[in-house]
């Protein structure tokens, strides 16, 4: 799962060796996970599910964000085995709720135990099918704004998922991109339909006057790649 494994950086094996040698470092020293998330990773690995969910260090920083922002409402597009969603469930407390959009009914049953099991499960809400399908259900029940925003699902849907998220916010939102980077292929793959859905992405955050926005390049127990961070805009006249 994921076993942090060099020979999927792009970085010479030396250097990888320490890159996934200083992240283990950060995760024990400062991320500190608890058991729940290894349980998570295990569940998925037995689950044989691709092991491609954020990194602990990641994760945390989800957590923090949501803290940091006083989310409440938090809405995750890719759920994944729920690793991702554990943290957003812890950063929200227990008066808050994660409403977390999965395609694969098989994906989402693993998430479901994890998340029970680890004591979230009455704060996190899994909605079942195609994310757009969810997404614009949310909207047509016109529900309370979304506090924060994950995206980290389909990389060829990203642009798309963005516009209902925005539908979906209030100004101050928070929305996080995941993978806007790809090993470099976001730049440079022309034909490659995930990497076009995230150039689509970037430049509607950089473009839309609704989104002030920013994206980080990271390594580490993941390969090289990246993440989007943006607020969503008071607009004039809106
Ligand atoms: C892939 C998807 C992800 O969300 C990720 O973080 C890494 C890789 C993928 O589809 O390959
Ligand atoms: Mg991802």
């Amino acid at each position: 799962m994921s076993s942090p494994d060099a020979s999927q950086h792009s970085a010479d094996p030396h250097t990888a060796e320490q890159i996934l040698a200083m992240d283990a470092y950060l995760e024990r020293t400062v991320v500190q996970p608890d058991e729940h998330f290894a349980r998570i990773r295990q569940a998925a690995d037995e689950a044989d599910m691709p092991a491609i969910e954020v990194s602990s260090a990641q994760g945390k920083l989800l957590h923090l964000l949501a803290r940091i922002s006083g989310a409440r409402r938090v809405l995750e597009v890719g759920t994944l085995a729920g690793f991702s969603t554990l943290w957003l469930a812890r950063g929200v407390g227990e008066q808050g709720t994660v409403t977390t959009c999965e395609f694969e009914p098989r994906h989402a049953e693993v998430a479901r135990r994890n998340l029970d099991a680890a004591g979230v499960g009455d704060r996190v809400e899994i909605l079942l099918g195609p994310a757009e399908d969810s997404l614009t259900s949310l909207r047509q029940q016109q529900v309370e704004p979304f506090d924060l925003i994950f995206l980290d699902a389909d990389k060829a849907s990203m642009d798309r998922y963005l516009e209902l998220s925005l539908e979906l916010s209030r100004p101050g939102t928070v929305i996080v991109g995941d993978n806007v980077v790809r090993g470099g292929s976001v730049l440079t793959d022309q034909d490659d339909p995930d990497s076009a859905g995230i150039r689509r992405f970037l430049s509607a955050l950089g473009e839309d006057p609704r989104t002030e926005a920013t994206a980080i390049q990271t390594v580490g127990a993941k390969p090289w790649d990246g993440f989007s961070l943006a607020v969503v805009n008071q607009v004039p006249g809106r």
